[in-house]
């Protein structure tokens, strides 16, 4: 999910569970004999290691096998289990596992090899799917990369070129058809961009239900109200769309992660949510009192870039980046909750500071922001 820097250590502990259920051995135990129902009896798992690594929402195994008599390394993606009061109300690990197949299938990005998808809670609790480890390397959220990492030791050039390449990802996500891709539905009379604001609401709802709510959500919650922009054709937007959901090779795209966010939506969801979330990285740099990565991934350039390569104009993308802050500011809300609750974290007296991106969200909706940043 979402790049959740402000507490990524602390959620992951919270997100893991120690109960036997996720502990390495039982998991190896259970999916040993859970693969010889798909791949024969000889196939075998040897290994289950449970990483660090960027994402925080459903688990993450990483797996090593043996299917039909060659070493396989594969990941395993499994859906949370329910005593560990997940981020998300729902998760639909078949529903992500067939959004991949589609994608893969008519269209030329890089994913992952896409094994088998169990939807069945029997074997390990919950469903999962599992498909092969792809080699690269990933922009860290913990520290961000824009703190100090190969993304910051990398020529502007270099960087310019990934931001190029990771934009264009997004350009072939939204080529994708529509027709048979396991996501919501606007419900009759909605447009796509509403039906998401919806779905945001109903989870903040959710969210807020035991508390009071942030002020600055409603009030985001009503910006978007009432600036809602004519939309274009909605297309399949890969929703989480941000570089720390791609493993790279070099500077060029290797595997493109994380569906779960994925939704019906106008383009500028996708680069929008991209953009931003840039920018959160390097409002924390800046913040730090550090020069972080001011050239990269710039509204502009991200814009011209995404235009080359789909000859499509992007418009208001003051409503969609302000979009993308609340988004990320209900999913911060969220998560910060679930902190308090677990005592990790303490409450604070006013709500909005759960929001660590509150100063960006509320320059935003002063209509400052943009001006305001180099
Ligand atoms: N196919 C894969 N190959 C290698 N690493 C993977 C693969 N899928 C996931 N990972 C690792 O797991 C992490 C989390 O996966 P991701 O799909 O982004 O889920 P989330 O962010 O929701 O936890 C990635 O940052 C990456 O380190
Ligand atoms: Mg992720």
């Amino acid at each position: 999910m979402s790049a959740l820097a402000s507490n990524a250590d602390e959620g992951r502990e919270i997100a893991r569970p120690t109960q036997s259920q996720r502990e390495p051995e039982w998991l190896r135990e259970r999916l040993h004999a859970w693969i010889k129902t798909r791949a024969g009896d000889d196939a075998a798992v040897t290994e289950v290691e449970l990483p660090s690594a960027n994402g925080m929402s459903s688990e993450t195994l990483l797996v090593q096998a043996v299917i039909d008599g060659a070493p396989e390394s594969l990941v395993v993606r499994v859906a949370p289990l329910e005593s560990s009061d997940p981020v998300f109300p729902s998760y639909d690990l078949d529903g992500q596992f067939r959004l991949i197949g589609h994608v893969a299938e008519t269209t030329d990005l890089p994913l992952p090899k896409l094994w088998w998808s169990e939807p069945d809670d029997g074997p390990l609790g919950a469903p999962f799917f599992v498909m092969s480890r792809v080699d690269g390397r990933i922009p860290p959220d913990v520290m961000p990369y824009t703190f100090g990492s190969w993304v910051t030791e990398a020529s502007a050039e270099e960087r310019a070129e990934m931001a190029r390449r990771s934009v264009a990802v997004i350009a072939q996500v939204h080529a994708a058809p529509t027709d048979g891709a396991a996501v919501d539905q606007p419900l009759p009379g909605e447009t796509a961009l509403q039906a998401h604001i919806r779905r945001l609401r109903d989870f903040y709802t959710w969210a807020s239900r035991d508390g009071e709510g942030a002020p600055l959500i409603e009030r985001g919650f009503a910006w978007v109200q009432e600036n809602l922009p004519a939309e274009s054709e909605p297309v399949l937007c890969w929703g989480d769309a941000r570089i720390g959901n791609m493993i790279y090779d070099e500077f060029t795209p290797a595997a493109v992660l994380d569906w779960e966010m994925a939704a019906l939506g106008p383009r500028e969801l996708d680069v929008a949510w991209m953009i931003f979330l840039h920018r959160f990285f390097q409002d924390l740099t800046e913040m730090a009192g550090m020069e972080g990565l001011t050239d990269f991934l710039t509204r502009e350039q991200a814009a011209a870039d995404y235009q080359a390569a789909t000859g499509h104009e992007l418009r208001d993308l003051d409503f969609y980046t302000l979009y993308a802050a609340l988004i990320h500011a209900v999913v911060m809300y969220r998560i910060q909750t679930r902190a308090i609750h677990f005592g990790q974290a303490a409450a604070p007296d006013d709500p909005d500071d759960m929001i660590m991106h509150r100063k960006t969200l509320e320059a935003m909706l002063d209509g400052t922001y943009w001006e305001s940043i180099k």
